[in-house]
């Protein structure tokens, strides 16, 4: 029977271009556990949206001197012509900023008032007497308490990942002009965090099948116990909060961004036509996956469950497979000093599937990972073009020109080619265990080994010689050759879709693929195939140079 995936990803602020890091840290593997599952014949929604609030937004917009309206539309319509050029296959990709948004998180908000897991209080904030404002947490900047970086955040500190209050920092200053800031009081709303401690202890123990370091990372913020946490903010950006008094207040960003998993759902089920559709993902078997960076962990496997848990009987994360990072040249990537490659500028240059192959092959799922130029051009030529490309292109002009361009009757296998075919089968057995499990990197090299195995047995069957002496050993080989491609266009069609479709129709098959199903989809003898076109292009090496002038001087996306 069918599954229901549910597949939340990373809310994306919309303040500026979207990076590799992005990509390598969530959208991709994503969209990899999307494409796989929908080949298995499950039912997938795979949602997120443009983060447009917060001061991220309202920051950037102050430098610029634009509206925080100008800045996120701009980046959002900017995502979605990245989405579709590097084939990030969203069922929906929305906004915080849609009025269904906003119904739903004052509805969350409301019950969780309702039921005491919201409550009012005062709270002391900063409040920075040169600038005449208070200043937003990520306004204020400190000494972190737990690890002494210098340079800690008011919400989190980049350095250890902590969460925070400005007021656990130690020695702030205003972000703007340094000034030390003193406290005013100001009142808001609080989340109860403190109150599902428990159950969140009891609920994460169990999570076995977690990725060590996301779960070692959330017990260890159990071990030091959850504080409660203001939900509203002094800052008239951001969702309204529904509540007399506070009509200069907003929600403040990650409560609502978090919320965006379920809105989005609710809005992809009316766009669908069924209003209810969300609920296929949301209760009973169904399984929800969030696909994120190492400095959300916290949101998504305390603070998100616990308002799931307050709010009412919908499934809490199944799985939280959260990468680590990826450094560009060696060196930790910055936005600011423009040491990152953005994704707008590589799409201008370059085909989607070679990134996408790169950061499958080198993706952060166990610890960071690098990307080079020097890399990127060597798995390009040495794998993709030499392993896989040419293997097809050769097997497919043969077919041309000997066969008259129709797929050959293999007519009886002999034992090596019934060993090559039944390679082809466990390849797609183990990278389905392998996919199910969120082992991407492994996975991808499942396929890329069976690649290299075709190529071993087409050195030692030389159908190119063959052909000469024993046209139906020839075609017996060619066939088989046919057959582990057909596996490999299945097999790696969640990590390069634009080959695998065209691979697709290469081999003669008519229809999306999508439906054709996790399974060897055998050549049919006979078959009349288009004319073949190369796979993936080389590429020079010039581009290593070319690319490194790039890092770090051009002029930055966003500062
Ligand atoms: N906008 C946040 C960031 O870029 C991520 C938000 S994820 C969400 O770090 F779940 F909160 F939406
Ligand atoms: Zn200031």
């Amino acid at each position: 029977m069918a599954e229901h995936i549910f597949i939340g990803v990373a809310w994306p602020y919309a303040n500026g271009s979207l990076h590799l890091g992005h990509i390598a840290g969530a959208y991709l593997p994503a969209d990899i556990f999307a494409r796989y599952h929908r080949l298995k014949g499950n039912r997938v929604l795979m949602v997120s949206g443009s983060d447009q609030h917060g001061t991220p937004i309202t920051l950037r917009a102050e430098q610029e001197g634009k509206t925080p309206q100008e800045i996120v539309s701009h980046y959002h319509n900017e995502f979605l012509d990245c989405w579709n050029k590097l084939g990030i296959s969203w069922d929906l990709f929305t906004t915080t900023g849609t009025e269904n948004h906003t119904r739903v998180v004052h509805d969350i908000f409301l019950k969780l008032l309702d039921k005491g897991y919201i409550y009012k209080s005062t709270m002391p904030q900063a409040y920075c007497p040169s600038c005449r404002r208070f200043l937003p947490d990520r306004y204020v900047e400190g000494t972190c308490p737990y690890c002494r970086s210098p340079q800690a955040r008011g919400d989190q500190c980049d350095e250890c990942g902590r969460t925070m209050n400005p007021a656990d920092l130690l020695d702030m200053r205003c972000r703007l002009c340094s000034t030390t800031p003193r406290w005013e009081v100001s009142e808001h709303f609080f989340f109860r965090l403190s109150a599902f401690e428990d159950r969140l202890k009891l609920w994460v123990q169990t999570q076995a099948h977690w990725r060590q370091n996301v779960l070692n990372f959330t017990l260890g913020m159990l071990e030091g116990g959850l504080k409660d946490r203001a939900i509203t903010r002094d800052i008239d950006w951001g969702v309204t909060v529904p509540q007399p008094g506070f009509e200069l207040k907003r929600i403040y960003v990650w409560f609502e961004a978090v919320i965006g998993y379920l809105s989005a759902s609710k809005e992809w089920a009316q766009k669908h036509g069924d209003p209810t559709a969300w609920e296929n993902f949301w209760k009973g078997g169904a399984r929800g996956y969030y696909f994120i960076g190492k400095d959300n962990i916290p949101f998504h496997t305390l603070i998100w469950p616990a308002m799931l848990m307050g709010y009412d009987d919908l499934n809490l994360p199944y799985d939280v497979p959260a990468n680590e990072f990826l450094t560009i040249e060696g060196k930790k990537l910055s936005t600011s000093r423009n040491w990152a490659v953005w994704v707008p500028d590589y799409l201008q240059r370059y085909d989607p599937d070679p990134l996408r192959y790169l950061l499958s092959v080198n993706m952060p799922e166990n610890g960071d990972t690098d990307f080079s130029w020097r890399e990127f051009l060597r798995r390009n030529n040495d794998e993709l073009v030499a392993t896989y490309g040419n293997l097809a292109h050769r097997v497919l002009t043969f077919t041309q020109r000997y066969f008259s361009s129709a797929v050959p009757d293999p007519g009886e296998l002999d034992g090596q080619s019934q060993e090559l075919v039944s390679r082809a089968r466990m390849t797609l057995e183990e990278m389905d265990r392998l996919l199910a499990r969120c082992h991407f990197k492994e996975a991808i090299k499942t396929a890329m080994s069976l690649a290299q195995e075709v190529n071993r047995y087409l050195d030692d069957k030389s159908p190119w010689k063959q052909v000469k002496e024993s046209k139906q050993e020839s075609a017996t080989a060619i066939y088989t050759a046919l057959t582990a491609l057909s596996a490999l266009k299945t097999a790696l069609y969640p990590f390069l879709p634009f080959s695998s479709s065209r691979l697709h129709r290469f081999l003669g098959f008519a229809g999306n693929i999508e439906a054709t199903g996790w399974r060897l989809q055998m050549p049919q003898p006979g078959k009349e195939l288009p004319p073949p076109e190369p796979l993936f292009r080389k590429l020079d090496e010039s581009i290593i140079e070319e690319e490194s002038k790039r890092l770090g001087t051009a002029e930055p996306k966003w500062a």
